[in-house]
């Protein structure tokens, strides 16, 4: 499948795009480089691009710059994807790699494993598997379709497997290798510094709340959002609500005229408990979670977290396509529904209120902080395994 460079090192091309892909594929890029027989790539197409979206990703992970930036920057689903497909599909014609890894299920994944696929460059997929069976889900089609075209499919839970498995995948074509999003997080937490950001809140030593909501479908209509608002006031007067939002969901608040956009303009300020900020840093964020009685999301990678720190996270989703952090973990999908998130809220807080000591933790199969290792070696084999077929096609 693979072919070993003329000066027998393996050019693995990994590709992010988007602040949830800088996480996985921080630590597998650190492992990459320890080994000299392989030559590790990376491309940032340019879907994310302020500093807050991006560039304090590549600081706080200890990445390198990339050597590709595409600058594809935003637009239309369509646009973008295929922006990322003419410009990365020129790169390959300039710079060929052995391999392209795509991360996770943003439009820079399934762009550019298109491209690889129909240049016949193999592709990993790391995050492989996860369905939420919900098509009107851009990120369930980038799923999909990314999975359909990969050579090497690396899963997270059990779920991924079970999944691949029933779409007819070919088992030796699957590895269940663990989370890398975890990997970052155990080295994050090796860092352990106190964060500024909740000092400067003054929530040091005080129970709150955090909150992060981003997907088109609970932030696009205007009427769907204040209502979602209108819950999170009421849970803010029980306890203050962090709100690191991105930059879709803080336009879509300033076009609706509602009044925490203030709280965007001037950085930090508090709206009646709700503490509406631009997006934090990663370590940042980690050090928030961490520390809050309870987080509510629309994110998959924040749902994870959630479960590997063991803080309740109520998911304002229809469904979850990491199932394993509802059967295992501290996750609870409570639907769309501004009305339940608030019911659910209040009853996670009292529940909160009741018990002293969370409960102990109980950490999905492989989640240890050592997935990128166990993704390397795997490349290395696939290489050699290659290259031995190779040597047994050349005529003697
Ligand atoms: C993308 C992913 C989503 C992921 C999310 C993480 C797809 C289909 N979606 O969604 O799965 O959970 O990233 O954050 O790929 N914008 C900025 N600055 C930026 C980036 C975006 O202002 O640096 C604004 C732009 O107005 C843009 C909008 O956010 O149009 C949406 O950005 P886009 O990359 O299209 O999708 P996300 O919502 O970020």
């Amino acid at each position: 499948m693979m072919r070993l460079m003329a000066n027998n090192r393996l050019k693995i091309m990994s590709i992010v795009g988007t602040r949830p892909n800088m996480m996985k594929v921080a630590p597998l890029l650190a492992e990459l480089r320890r080994h000299n027989e392989i030559a590790p790539v990376l491309v940032h197409t340019g879907q994310h691009y302020d500093y807050s979206m991006s560039q304090v990703f590549f600081d706080q992970l200890g990445v390198p710059p990339p050597d590709y930036n595409l600058n594809v920057g935003s637009g239309p689903h369509y646009a973008q994807t295929a922006e990322i497909m003419r410009k990365f599909g020129d790169l390959v014609q300039k710079d060929r790699p052995d391999m392209v890894l795509v991360a996770g299920d943003v439009n820079s994944t399934i762009a550019c494993a298109l491209v690889a696929a129909k240049e016949r460059i193999p592709v990993a997929h790391v995050e492989a598997g996860l369905r939420s069976f919900d098509r009107s889900m851009p990120e369930e089609i980038n799923r999909i379709l990314t999975d359909a075209l990969s050579d090497l499919l690396f899963t997270t839970e059990e779920s991924a497997n079970q999944n691949l498995a029933n779409e007819g995948v070919a088992p030796d074509k699957i590895f269940f290798v663990g989370n890398l999003m975890i990997d970052s997080l155990v080295r994050a937490l090796k860092i352990a510094r106190p964060s500024s950001l909740r000092c400067e809140l003054g929530l040091r030593a005080k129970p709150y709340v955090v909150l992060t909501l981003h997907r088109p479908s609970n932030v696009d209509n205007e009427d769907e959002l204040k209502r979602t608002l209108e819950s999170i006031a009421e849970i803010a007067q029980r306890l203050p609500v962090v709100f690191p939002a991105h930059p879709r969901t803080a336009r879509n608040i300033e076009a609706a005229g509602l009044t925490a956009v203030r709280a965007w303009k001037g950085g930090l300020l508090p709206s009646r408990g709700l503490w509406m900020m631009p997006p934090a840093s990663y370590l940042d964020f980690l050090d928030l979670i961490q520390h809050a009685v309870m987080v509510i999301t629309d994110s998959g990678g924040v749902q994870e977290e959630t479960t590997f720190l063991g803080v309740p996270c109520l998911t304002y989703r229809e469904n979850t396509e990491r199932p394993v952090t509802v059967s295992m973990g501290t996750n609870r999908v409570v639907g769309c529904d501004p009305q339940q998130l608030l019911l659910s809220a209040l009853e996670t807080l009292e529940n909160a209120n009741h018990s002293q000591h969370r409960s102990a933790r109980i950490r999905p199969p492989l989640w240890d902080g050592r997935t990128s290792p166990r993704i390397v070696s795997i490349l290395k084999e696939a290489a050699q395994r290659d290259m031995a077929c190779t040597e047994e096609r050349v005529p003697q």
